[in-house]
């Protein structure tokens, strides 16, 4: 079986050039289902470098909602697969072609790529960001999929029609990605909205969003009730009956009439996530009261090369390092306890960035 998972994902008996042992622990999915599905093995083989690659000895490894995904088989992908795809740690091995880009054992680094469940993963180089001093690699590593995706939400994928002075709702600050968006879109220069459950307004309020919309919690969950408040009456009130040019949604389910009916005219609706389940379809004449616009975009459409995903990095790292941006890991579980990890996120409990530690 073990042989399958390292033909499925290239990975082979290490080479001589490769002095990083012979087993690496890895939290594997081998059928899709609940939190439980995601099993730790013990004995799998370290990756082989290839040309270009370098071997990444993880010390933390980012749990995402997308994880869960997979995990669960609503978006699919070949099984058996290590789970996975943030992580930071330490360059353990170089190849010639890294090698030749001044990459060297030792660096700390962060990345996206898919199998960072793992003690060890293979990373091409052109996936690398360095990390600089001054930043800790459970932040660094948190940046990797929230952090670039907080960046590109506030930066790009509004197509730029929302200007400064403006105001953008943004759901959910309590959240991982949004507690970086709200900030972020500070820094853009926008008026924020914020939503938020009573159980994370502490954090939800260092993050100085001008209007923050408390929300009960839904009975006997973490997360907000969205109908706990009329969040479109308030809105309309904030902005003086204009609306917002920009709603940043990953909710979707429970907030996608929200978001929609808090736009100004021309404002655009975007939906990046699914925190309460997917968004049910609606009719494209929906958007004719007020000609809005709707994108469901993705983190790799708005890091399609090294240029824009280093760009990105440079400008969040850079904010981290001035002190502008606080970022808060809510949580650190062994690798050992991978099914607690994502039972947490998907309880909606996590007030921030949730990790594995790997030893
Ligand atoms: N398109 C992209 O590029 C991209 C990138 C990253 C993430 N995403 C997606 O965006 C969504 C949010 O990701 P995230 O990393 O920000 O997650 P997160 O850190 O867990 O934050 C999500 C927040 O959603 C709220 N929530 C509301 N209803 C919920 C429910 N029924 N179950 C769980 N949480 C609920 C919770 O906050 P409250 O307590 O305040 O309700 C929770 O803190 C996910 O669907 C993820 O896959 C998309």
């Amino acid at each position: 079986m073990k042989d399958e998972v390292a033909a499925t994902f290239g990975w082979f008996p290490p080479s001589p050039r490769v002095v990083i042992g012979h087993q690496w622990a890895a939290a594997v999915v081998r059928e899709v289902g609940d939190a439980h599905a995601l099993k730790v093995e013990n004995d799998f083989p370290t990756p082989q470098i290839k040309p270009g690659q370098v071997i990444v000895k993880n010390q933390y490894a980012g749990i995402n909602f997308i994880d869960t995904y997979h995990r669960k088989g609503l978006y699919p992908r070949d099984l058996p697969f290590v789970g996975g795809q943030e992580g930071g740690g330490i360059v353990a091995a170089v190849s010639d072609e890294a090698a030749a880009e001044g990459i060297k054992v030792g660096d700390p680094v962060a990345y996206s790529v898919f199998g960072t469940y793992a003690q060890y993963t293979a990373v091409p180089a052109s996936k690398l960001l360095p990390v600089p001093e001054g930043v800790g690699l459970d932040v660094a590593t948190s940046c990797v999929v929230q952090g670039l995706t907080a960046h590109y939400l506030t930066t790009s994928a509004h197509a730029d029609l929302i200007k400064p002075g403006e105001w953008c709702l943004i759901h959910g600050v309590g959240g991982g990605t949004c507690q970086w968006a709200a900030q972020m879109a500070k820094l853009r220069g926008f008026k924020v909205i914020g939503t938020c459950s009573k159980g994370k307004a502490d954090i939800a309020k260092t993050l100085g969003c001008d209007e923050l919309i408390v929300l009960n919690e839904v009975e006997g969950a973490s997360y907000e009730d969205y109908e706990s408040v009329d969040i479109v009456a308030r809105v309309m009130e904030v902005t003086e009956g204009k609306g917002c040019k920009a709603v940043i949604d990953g909710i979707g389910k429970s907030t996608v009439d929200i978001s929609i009916n808090s736009l100004a005219h021309r404002g655009i609706f975007v939906s990046f996530g699914n925190a309460s389940g997917a968004v049910p379809a609606f009719p494209v004449l929906r958007l004719i009261g007020k000609s809005a616009y709707v994108t469901r975009p993705k983190l790799l459409d708005y890091t399609v090369d090294r240029a824009e995903l280093v760009w990105r990095a440079n400008e969040v790292f850079g904010w981290l390092k001035e002190g502008k941006l606080n970022v808060s890991v809510d949580r650190c579980f062994p690798l050992d306890e991978a099914a607690e990890g994502h039972l947490y996120l998907e309880a909606g409990k996590s007030k921030g960035k949730v990790l594995y530690q790997i030893d």
